[in-house]
């Protein structure tokens, strides 16, 4: 079994397996390179020859535990029909949308249009470099692909106010969105993927009355079908107040906290395997600082299974060297 797995499945607390959220991404100057050359992000996350090499870049400079298919959560969306832009310095655009078309996309259709995701899951997954490895396969949680797909951009803070007022839209958008999804996940576990994390970046906006029918349900839905395939998930339920609220409903097999969880706290919540955690701001700092923090973790967690991770993505500005720093911390430690 892979480390990650072994830590999930088994509830090993003896090690704490690592890999970092973006991962493959901005903060790597061989990503860039390719970047430069790939304008449009969404034809390079359907470019499955450059996929693989973007997906395994990160294994070649450090240790990490698990690779995840480099790819994004609107490819759900453009997959529907939706137009998905993405300009610089801004984060995605998102076109207009008409219910009677996507009520009416066949999943050949679908999987038609995203089909070089799954091809390059397919293809990483035979490197040697993922060798006792997980190779990570995602999707946007059914509300986060609802707020990019209604509000068009990324909310800031909070959504417009006459977010929720097309109700009728909004009950087709959620049926039609989970059945992709479902179908998303299949076919990223059928080409090879091991895992799947499920992405709610913005359950945090949600009022706590609203959480049951946007979160809770939609997402358990989504867990209960991965764990039907008896394959491991974790779930991200980026900003929410209530961690323990979520597992006990949703139960996935791990969770993901962010940066604004206390870690002592949450430790005598949850008794499910827990990843993450850490600010992607610490990386920003010093090596003596980031040490003191990584290590913080690492105590907290020590008897409990911990994938060490972070609260969020990891910030574009980060130094390489202080990824390798972290990874020879977490891979000494005990
Ligand atoms: O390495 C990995 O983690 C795998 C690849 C990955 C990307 N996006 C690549 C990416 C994953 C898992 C995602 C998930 C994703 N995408 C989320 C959930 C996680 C989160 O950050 O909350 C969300 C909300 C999106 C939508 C999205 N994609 C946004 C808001 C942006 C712009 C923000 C930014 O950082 O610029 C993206 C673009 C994106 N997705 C980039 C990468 C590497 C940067 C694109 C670039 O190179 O310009």
């Amino acid at each position: 079994m892979t480390p990650i797995q072994e830590c999930i499945r088994n509830k090993n607390n003896k090690v704490s397996p690592i890999w970092i959220m973006r991962q493959a991404g901005r903060y790597l100057s061989e990503f860039r390179e390719i970047r430069k050359k790939n304008p449009d992000f969404i034809k390079l996350c359907l470019n499955e020859n450059i996929v693989p090499e973007i997906t395994l870049q990160p294994l070649k400079r450090f240790n990490f535990d698990a690779a995840i298919i480099f790819s994004d959560i609107l490819i759900v969306p453009y997959g529907l029909g939706q137009d998905v832009t993405f300009s610089k310095g801004f984060g995605p655009k998102l076109g207009k949308i008409n219910i009677d078309e996507i009520s009416k996309v066949k999943p050949i259709e679908f999987t038609d249009r995203v089909q070089s995701v799954y091809k390059a899951i397919q293809i990483t997954s035979k490197n040697d470099l993922l060798k006792n490895k997980d190779l990570i396969g995602f999707v946007g949680a059914p509300w986060t692909l609802l707020v990019y797909m209604i509000n068009k951009i990324s909310p800031k803070n909070n959504l417009k106010e006459n977010f929720f007022e097309d109700k009728i839209l909004i009950k087709e958008l959620i049926q039609v969105v989970k059945n992709f999804i479902k179908i998303h996940i299949d076919q990223q576990i059928k080409s090879g993927s091991t895992i799947i994390q499920i992405f709610d970046s913005w359950a945090g906006l949600l009022n706590e009355k609203d959480l049951n029918e946007y979160v809770y349900e939609p997402t358990k839905e989504i867990v209960n079908h991965i764990k039907s395939l008896d394959t491991t998930v974790i779930c991200f339920p980026r900003g929410i107040k209530n961690y323990k609220e979520f597992v006990n409903y949703v139960k996935p097999n791990a969770v993901n906290i962010d940066y604004e969880v206390d870690p002592k706290e949450i430790l005598g919540k949850i008794d499910i395997p827990i990843q993450g955690g850490m600010d992607p701001k610490i990386l920003l700092s010093d090596k003596d600082h980031l040490k003191k923090e990584s290590i913080k973790y690492l105590e907290i967690f020590k008897d409990h299974p911990y994938i060490f991770n972070l609260g969020h993505g990891i910030l574009p500005e980060t130094k390489p060297e202080m990824v390798s720093y972290l990874v020879d911390i977490v891979k000494n430690y005990k």
